[in-house]
C-alpha cells in the first residue's frame, strides 16, 4: 500500500512535473481521502498514506504558485466503487451510505480545472459536521470514534 499510495504517486509527480514547469502549463489531480485528516485505527497504514498524499500535494502546489502549473488533491468520503469490497470497508458503518463515483470524480475534475488546492467530496451532512469538529475534538475521542466506525458490523 505504501508503494502504491506513496511511492508511485511521488515518483509520477517527480517524472511529470519538471516538463510541466518547463512549458509552464499542466495540472495534477492526486486522489487522497478524508482519511487524510484523521488517524485510522484498524486501517492505520491506509489513513497515514492518505495524510501523506494531502500533505505532499498541498506543499508541491505551494511551491508552484509562481507558475501556471497546479496541483489539486481530491478528498473523497465513502464512495461507491470496488474499493469497499476490496478493502473490506463495505462491512463497516462508514460505508452504510456511499456517494456516487460519478459525482465525486466530477467534483475532482472541476476542482482540478479551476486549479483549486483541495476538494472534499461525497460526505453526508452528518459526516461534514463531524469533520468540521475534528480540530476541536480531543484526539482520544476521535480515535475511539474512528475505531468503532471501522469495526466489521455486517
Ligand atoms: N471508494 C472510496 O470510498 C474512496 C474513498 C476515499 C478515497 N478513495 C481513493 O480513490 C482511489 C481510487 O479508488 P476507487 O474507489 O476507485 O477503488 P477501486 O474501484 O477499487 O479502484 C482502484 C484502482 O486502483 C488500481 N490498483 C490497485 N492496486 C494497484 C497496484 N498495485 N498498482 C496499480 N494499480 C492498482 C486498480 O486496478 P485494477 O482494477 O487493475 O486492480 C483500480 O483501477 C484510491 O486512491 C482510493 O484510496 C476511495
Amino acid at each position: 500500500m505504501i508503494d502504491l499510495n506513496i511511492k508511485a504517486l511521488t515518483e509520477l509527480t517527480r517524472r511529470f512535473l519538471p516538463d510541466f514547469v518547463k512549458r509552464n502549463h499542466g495540472k495534477i489531480l492526486n486522489v487522497g481521502s478524508t482519511a487524510a485528516f484523521i488517524p485510522g485505527p484498524l486501517q492505520a497504514v491506509y489513513y497515514a498514506s492518505k495524510a501523506y498524499v494531502r500533505s505532499f500535494s498541498l506543499a508541491i502546489a505551494s511551491e508552484l504558485t509562481d507558475t501556471n502549473v497546479t496541483v489539486t488533491v481530491l478528498l473523497p468520503g465513502a464512495t461507491n466503487t470496488e474499493f469497499g469490497a476490496t478493502s473490506g470497508m463495505d462491512k463497516t458503518a462508514l460505508f452504510n451510505k456511499t456517494a456516487s463515483s460519478m459525482k465525486v470524480s466530477q467534483d475532482g475534475y472541476e476542482a482540478m480545472m479551476q486549479g483549486k488546492l483541495e476538494k472534499i467530496s461525497g460526505l453526508t451532512f452528518g459526516q461534514k459536521i463531524m469533520m468540521a469538529f475534528v480540530p476541536l475534538t480531543p484526539i482520544k475521542i476521535i480515535l475511539k470514534q474512528v475505531k468503532s466506525m471501522q469495526k466489521t458490523i455486517k
